[in-house]
């Protein structure tokens, strides 16, 4: 009994108590409310069926009604670990970081905001995050993009209570030196978006011989875990167009249009994990049923029992 009630005491101490909040309680309500999350079969919804679209607003050129492309979608068909935003348990930056992108440098905001609406019911929002090719530095990499200009993307979640997919929406383009403002270099969409492709394949996909049915796969690693990552183009989500697009005086070049209207869509797999991760979150939390499972439901239905004890 003393052992008992010593144990209680130690739930009661802030740190354990706040490690229950954080993460354990979090954890659990995150993938309950993950169960919220419903993919339709192509693994996205389609932002124009409901008043969004593929084009970000840009805070300098809007109201002018020039935007960039979002022109690369990690379908939500995808390994849930892989659509959490986060470098552990193989999450989202560590796919980034796979085949050689890296969150802002130094951990600094970017000051051009870009906003899309992904017609999920959410309205115009911020791009969550702008992610940079590191030039093979993963710590400082994206400090020498920002500088001297490069690869580079920003993204967006579809996680709106009208058309929660959880894809990851991205726009990808390669920019010129922060000394020329951070312009895009000639047909930099369709390069940028191919050539973080051709970093994913480990080979140089052919962007002007691209078709509605081009497709590609590849396999990448960070930190122990390997993704497969399958690639479609799709047509019909962009326009093949220059008009209304930011920077298309400079961007369409040799009569090609500055955005060639094709979309990729990633489907990403974790294929192997580090031998000391839990096997598969994915499976774990694809199946509600899972929620049922006696051990679980004793560990979530204690935790307030004995958070309440603190009080
Ligand atoms: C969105 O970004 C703008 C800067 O472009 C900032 O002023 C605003 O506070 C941001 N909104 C949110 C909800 O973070
Ligand atoms: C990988 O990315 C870099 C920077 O964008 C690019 O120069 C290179 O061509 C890419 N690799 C392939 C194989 O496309
Ligand atoms: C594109 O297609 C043309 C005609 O089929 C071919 O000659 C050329 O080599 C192709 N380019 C690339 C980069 O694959
Ligand atoms: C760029 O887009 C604008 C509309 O925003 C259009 O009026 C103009 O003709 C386009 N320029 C080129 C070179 O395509
Ligand atoms: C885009 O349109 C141009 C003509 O304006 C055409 O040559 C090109 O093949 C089209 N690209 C795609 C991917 O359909």
């Amino acid at each position: 009994m003393a052992s008992t009630t010593l144990f209680f005491l130690l739930l009661c101490s802030p740190t354990l108590s706040h490690a229950f909040d954080s993460a354990s309680w979090s954890s659990f309500l995150w993938r309950r409310a993950d169960t919220s999350r419903k993919v339709p079969e192509q693994g996205y919804y389609n932002p124009q069926a409901n008043g969004g679209s593929l084009l970000t607003q840009i805070p300098v050129t809007y109201p002018m009604g020039q935007g960039e492309p979002v022109n690369a979608i990690i379908s939500g068909l995808s390994d849930t670990d892989v659509l959490v935003d986060s470098e552990v348990n193989g999450g989202l930056r560590n796919y980034f970081l796979s085949f050689g992108f890296s969150s802002e440098c130094l951990g600094q905001k970017s000051v051009g905001n870009q906003k899309v609406d992904l017609g999920d019911g959410n309205g115009y929002q911020n791009e969550t995050s702008t992610i940079r090719w590191n030039y093979g530095d993963p710590a400082l990499g994206s400090c020498k993009e920002t500088i001297q200009g490069g690869n580079h993307f920003r993204y967006w979640v579809q996680n709106g209570p009208l058309a929660n997919s959880g894809a990851i929406f991205m726009a990808v383009s390669y920019e010129l030196p922060l000394a020329r403002q951070h312009d895009i270099i000639p047909d930099g969409y369709n390069l940028g978006r191919d050539w973080l492709i051709g970093n994913i394949t480990q080979s140089s996909i052919p962007t002007r011989n691209l078709t509605d049915s081009s497709a590609y796969s590849g396999s990448t690693s960070w930190a122990g875990y390997t993704y497969q990552t399958d690639i479609k183009y799709l047509p019909g989500l962009l326009q093949n167009t220059s008009d209304g697009i930011n920077h298309n005086i400079t961007v369409g070049v040799d009569g090609i249009n500055a955005v060639d209207g094709l979309v990729a869509l990633f489907t990403v797999r974790i294929a192997t994990r580090p031998s000391n991760s839990p096997s598969s979150n994915a499976a774990w939390s694809n199946t509600p049923l899972q929620l049922l499972k006696p051990a679980t439901l004793v560990a979530a239905l204690s935790i307030p029992l004995l958070l309440s004890l603190c009080s």
